[in-house]
């Protein structure tokens, strides 16, 4: 693998004060290639959408092995336009997990839907399958399930709903790149699947997302959309036309570098989270006081995140902060946060208990490709000081 930058990316609010921070939460892989290749995409004079974005794509298609790949500028807006291709809007709902970045939520709001929250599972922290398939009435277009921090669902479970309801499946595989379940990559098990590229996700592009899919009505029509509403057409005197309404969605070339050269290495960038995964793991396994999410039967996590679920998170939390540990809660209890309090467009279906206990008890600790067995062991040795 090409060198490494040790420099840190960005990180999100509400976290330690930089200058104290010795072991972050998060770097983004960076090194010579990457660098030399965004300044030939800058050299080029082509910064738009062009040939790098479509070799990204198709990097990323014949990894995930699915028939359409489609770049965005993030995955929010990926997830709408999958929204908008299934023609999902006003007078629909949505069926979202309550435990997940607001992001999901967010899109279903945006076509006009509205969002139904239901709860997780307490111990994998993904859509509980049956509060899910309680929550379908006769309005339920969709369901956007979650693969969390790199957990893949059941997509049995999810198949099998979707006989028998006649359901779309919109996977928000943000966190999920390089996750599989019975040997099938995340990606290419659900309708359509749309997966983040911002900096904490490990193939980064800075800001950007892309959507995946085996549909090629689906495929077309989302290519068309976020390029204005541009499309080929025969008839055309200049070769194309712009078929409908559309939008700007498109990624530079000059993002898509960035992920491109990431692709190169993406199977041993793999690799190693799942090694750091074993030995997180192993140092962990004596801590009686925490325990671990459970990971899906017949599926290979992808590691976006190393979470632990623990008691008095936030006291846990803020003593690891101050040591130079940077530590993040899991993500977010959305019936919580005002932008979704019910009567909004936003309903609530059942308790979302599971979901108030990821929210109180998640912890997300430091987790890169860099990290070597000695910051391993002081994450290790500050929990467990922590804990005392
Ligand atoms: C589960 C989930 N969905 C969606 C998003 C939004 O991704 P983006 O920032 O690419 O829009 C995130 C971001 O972290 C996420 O974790």
């Amino acid at each position: 693998m090409a060198p490494l930058n040790t420099k840190k990316t960005k990180r999100e609010p509400g976290t330690t004060n930089a200058s104290s921070i010795k072991i972050p939460l998060t770097r983004p892989y960076m090194n010579e290639a990457i660098k030399k290749k965004v300044c030939e995409v800058l050299e080029s004079g082509y910064l738009t959408e062009g040939p790098v974005t479509k070799a990204f794509e198709n990097a990323l298609r014949d990894f995930v092995g699915c028939a359409h790949a489609i770049a965005v500028t993030s995955c929010t807006v990926g997830l709408e336009l999958a929204l908008r291709a299934l023609n999902v809007g006003p007078g629909d709902e949505v069926i979202v997990p309550d435990y997940t970045y607001p992001a999901t939520a967010d899109a279903v709001a945006i076509v006009g839907a509205t969002v139904v929250l239901v709860d997780v599972s307490r111990d994998s922290m993904l859509i509980d399958y049956d509060s899910l398939e309680q929550a379908i009435t006769e309005r339920t277009r969709a369901v956007i399930p979650v693969s969390l921090f790199g957990n893949p669902l059941d997509y049995d479970r999810l198949n099998e709903m979707k006989k028998k309801h006649g359901v779309y499946i919109i996977e928000d595989a943000a966190c999920s790149i390089g996750a599989s379940y019975k040997g099938v990559k995340v990606g290419n098990l659900a309708d359509i699947s749309v997966f983040s590229l911002h900096p904490r996700k490990f193939i980064t592009t800075g800001e950007g997302g892309i959507i995946t899919t085996n549909n090629p009505e689906w495929a077309e029509w989302m290519l068309s959309y976020k390029h204005f509403g541009l499309r080929a057409e025969n008839t055309s005197r200049l070769g194309s036309s712009f078929q409908m309404v559309g939008t700007n969605y498109k990624l530079s070339d000059v993002l898509a570098a960035i992920g491109l050269v990431q692709m190169e290495v993406i199977d041993e960038l793999l690799g190693r989270r799942r090694e750091i995964a074993q030995k997180y793991i192993s140092l962990l396994a004596d801590i009686k006081a925490i325990s671990l999410p459970k990971i899906t039967n017949g599926g290979t996590h992808s590691y976006q995140s190393f979470c632990i679920f623990v008691e008095e998170r936030d006291e846990i939390m803020h003593k690891m902060r101050a040591s130079g540990i940077e530590v993040q809660i899991g993500t977010y209890s959305l019936h919580r946060e005002p932008a979704f309090a019910s009567g909004r467009g936003c309903e609530m279906s059942g308790s979302l208990s599971g979901s108030g206990f990821a929210y109180s008890h998640c912890l997300a600790l430091p987790f890169y490709h860099q990290l070597g067995p000695k910051d391993l062991e002081k994450v290790v040795e500050q929990l467990k000081r922590a804990l005392r």
